[in-house]
């Protein structure tokens, strides 16, 4: 495959300003990634600061009235909640042995910025967050996180004020000040090589998930499935499942409130082809290439493209790409909560729906194994003016 490129999809569609970094960043990736130094400090972090291995939980209750045993990856129980700090901690750690000493990224849910913010006060680098003004609202709680570790965090008031309007707000400051910053990326998608290298860093997720899966039943699971945002947790959990044939692989997409027409986060499977954040990719888009606006009830994937891997694994028939919309999903988080005691993120949410959503169709006694992306104690505001609207 072409260097960049996952089948036709990847890329660097950059401005040529932005070439410089980029090179910087791939040769950091070949030459400080690869040496001893980075990886023996990389692995104590993950285990004494990260906490892995994360747990891996049967739901025995769920999986009595399911039919099928129910497993979940407990990214949730990772510092700060959810799996995106394997990706930052990696990436400050990068930042700090290329010498430089500011980290700027952008953030949806706040996840990707309260870890960021983590990781640069752990380091000892600055810390700039961009934040599309409407997240800023929706997910006030970890705004103060980000504040509160020393992060300045930046509300972005052009376009629908979301995700994809803080990347491109983070883009344009990473140009003018690329000497001194690292533009830690939060997902497994935008220009060659931040895909690559956020797979990288996430990968521990389906390593660790493998190896604890087989020492505790001696073989693999059936399904392997985990919610698709930019892609992160889902290509990290993937990775080593790909080339293991009997498993079934499912991405889940976030189908927004379910309406016919209504905007939605599902740009694979209800996407097409086009160029944005430096990348090739399916997005969501007019037939003139404008981005459509995007929805989902979760802020971590409501996106409108998607990382290119995940594209290529959908067009070559490895992974299958299902929708759950809004209500599924806030389904999914009361029952994880009433019957398990565990409070799922809205965005892994998502992916627990799609398990009791295909309870018919899933073989009595499969194993179904899914990643629980993160926590939901940032979504408490939402799930509450949900049901003011919606009712229980
Ligand atoms: C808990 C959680 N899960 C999933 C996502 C989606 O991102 P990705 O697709 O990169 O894993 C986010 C994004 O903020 C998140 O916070």
């Amino acid at each position: 495959m072409k260097k960049g490129y996952y089948g036709e999809f990847g890329g660097q569609f950059v401005p040529e300003l932005l070439m410089p970094p980029l090179l910087e960043l791939e040769e950091a990736m070949k030459t400080i990634m690869k040496s001893a130094e980075f990886c023996d400090e990389y692995t104590r972090l993950l285990t004494d600061f990260i906490g892995r291995p994360t747990a891996m939980t049967h739901c025995r209750n769920l999986s009595r009235e399911l039919g099928f045993n129910l497993w979940l990856k407990r990214e949730d129980l990772a510092h700060t909640g959810a799996h995106k700090i394997n990706n930052t901690v990696g990436q400050a750690l990068l930042t700090q042995m290329m010498g430089k000493t500011t980290l700027l990224a952008e953030t949806g849910a706040g996840q990707h910025g309260v870890a960021t913010a983590c990781a640069a006060s752990l380091l000892d680098l600055d810390c700039e967050i961009y934040m599309g003004a409407v997240d800023v609202e929706r997910q006030s709680h970890n705004v103060k996180r980000m504040e509160l570790f020393g992060a300045k965090v930046v509300p972005v008031e052009s376009g629908t004020k979301t995700l994809k309007d803080a990347i491109n707000a983070a883009m344009r400051k990473w140009i003018a000040d690329q000497e001194t910053t690292h533009y830690c990326f939060g997902t497994a998608a935008g220009a060659h090589p931040f895909p690559l290298l956020v797979r990288e860093l996430q990968s521990i997720i389906g390593r660790e998930a493998k190896a604890q899966f087989v020492e505790k039943n001696g073989k693999l699971p059936d399904y392997v499935v985990a919610c698709v945002g930019g892609g992160s947790n889902a290509i990290g959990m993937f990775h080593d499942f790909v080339p293991e044939e009997s498993v079934k692989i499912i991405g889940v997409e976030a189908g927004g409130t379910g309406e016919p027409g209504c905007y939605n986060s599902a740009p694979i499977s209800l996407g097409t082809t086009g160029v944005l954040h430096g990348m090739n990719t399916k997005l969501l888009q007019t037939e003139e290439g404008q981005i459509l606006p995007s929805h989902s009830v979760s802020a971590g994937l409501d996106y409108p493209g998607v990382g290119p891997e995940h594209v290529y694994l959908h067009d070559s028939g490895r992974v299958e790409y299902a929708i759950i919309n809004d209500g599924q999903a806030i389904n999914a988080f009361k029952t994880m909560c009433r019957k398990e005691g565990i409070l799922p993120a809205l965005e892994s949410s998502h992916a627990v729906a799609w398990a009791l959503e295909n309870k018919d169709s899933i073989p009595a006694g499969s194993n179904v194994l899914v990643n629980l992306s993160g926590r939901g104690d940032k979504d408490m505001d939402i799930f509450e003016k949900y049901t003011a609207e919606y009712g229980n």
